[in-house]
């Protein structure tokens, strides 16, 4: 099933931003064992407009089964997909908090502010589950496209770990400029890439290459030539003494020293790095959604 926006305009008045549930929500995944906190976001989408409270499942059933939540437009050209993801799974050793709490967060936020907007491209929003298991959610929603569906899609948007709390600014190097050897993401990916760092450059922060090898749910996307990009503040790796000299923190320490541990808490969120990153986030969906020419794969 699928999470459809309401059609209201702005101006309507509280409803404006309801979003309807259609069908099931969210799209089982077969047989896939989760041994992980899931947030109810379903159930929020659909209560939007009302205060968002997540509700943790600690069900450890390795076979029961889980869920990527969809969400789109109801507007926009049908054909030309924008698309954004982030996981909703942890691991079972903590809650997960800023890994990926904190990406799906920033796309919850963009997804429920999207409803009162009419676009010319559609928006979709995913919420994947079993990233942490080997990104089995995206994996298996990207495997499950038709030849067409997948056509439709003109960018992934990736977002995993966003307000690392020694954090640097991270965009995923879809052209490796950054020359690390890594391979480069599917042709449009660089622009992707570009449109970033031109955000960060108009907001006056610092910025660095990041990872691009495929550790998170783009992996899929880019596997298959969907151009891709996103954000990344840094998980187990050391700071640098010249990261930080860039971006303030502490040189010698973890990006995030509660990754995929208990104390990855709401005490590990650097807030300020949240809030440029959904900032980010939120201007990349709507600059995407309304631009007339998309990434050419
Ligand atoms: N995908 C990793 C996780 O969820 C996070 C990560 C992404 C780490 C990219 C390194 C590079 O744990
Ligand atoms: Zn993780
Ligand atoms: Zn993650
Ligand atoms: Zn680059």
């Amino acid at each position: 099933g699928v999470i459809i926006f309401n059609e209201g305009q702005p101006g309507e008045g509280a409803d404006d931003r309801r979003i309807l549930l259609t069908g099931t929500l969210g799209t089982p995944t077969t047989n896939i064992p989760v041994v992980s906190t899931t947030f109810a976001v379903g159930d929020e989408l659909a209560a939007a407009g009302t205060t968002v409270t997540l509700t943790a499942d600690t069900e450890s059933d390795p076979h029961r089964k889980t869920r990527n939540v969809l969400a789109e437009s109801r507007r926009g050209d049908p054909d030309k997909v924008v698309m954004l993801g982030s996981h909703l799974d942890s691991v079972v050793e903590g809650p997960g908090i800023n890994d990926n709490g904190s990406g799906s967060a920033g796309i919850l936020e963009t997804a429920l502010k999207a409803g009162a907007l009419p676009t010319r491209n559609r928006l979709r929003f995913a919420f994947w589950g079993a990233e942490e298991l080997g990104l089995l959610g995206s994996a298996h929603y990207v495997a499950g496209l038709s030849a067409e569906e997948r056509a439709k899609i003109k960018l992934y948007l990736n977002f995993d770990m966003i307000a690392s709390p020694n954090h640097v600014f991270g965009i995923y190097d879809g052209d490796d400029s950054d020359a690390t050897g890594a391979p480069a993401g599917p042709a449009g990916s660089d622009e992707i890439e570009q449109f970033f760092e031109s955000y960060f450059t108009t907001i006056g922060k610092p910025y660095t290459g990041t990872d691009f090898t495929g550790r998170s749910d783009y992996g899929p996307f880019i596997g298959v030539g969907i151009p891709a990009g996103g954000l990344f503040t840094g998980a187990e790796g050391i700071k640098t003494a010249d990261e930080a000299a860039k971006f303030g923190g502490e040189a010698g320490v973890a990006y995030d020293k509660c990754y995929h541990q208990a104390c990855d808490t709401l005490a590990n969120i650097d807030d300020e790095a949240l809030e440029v990153n959904t900032g980010a986030i939120a201007t990349a969906a709507f600059v995407y959604a309304h631009s007339r020419t998309l990434p050419e794969a």
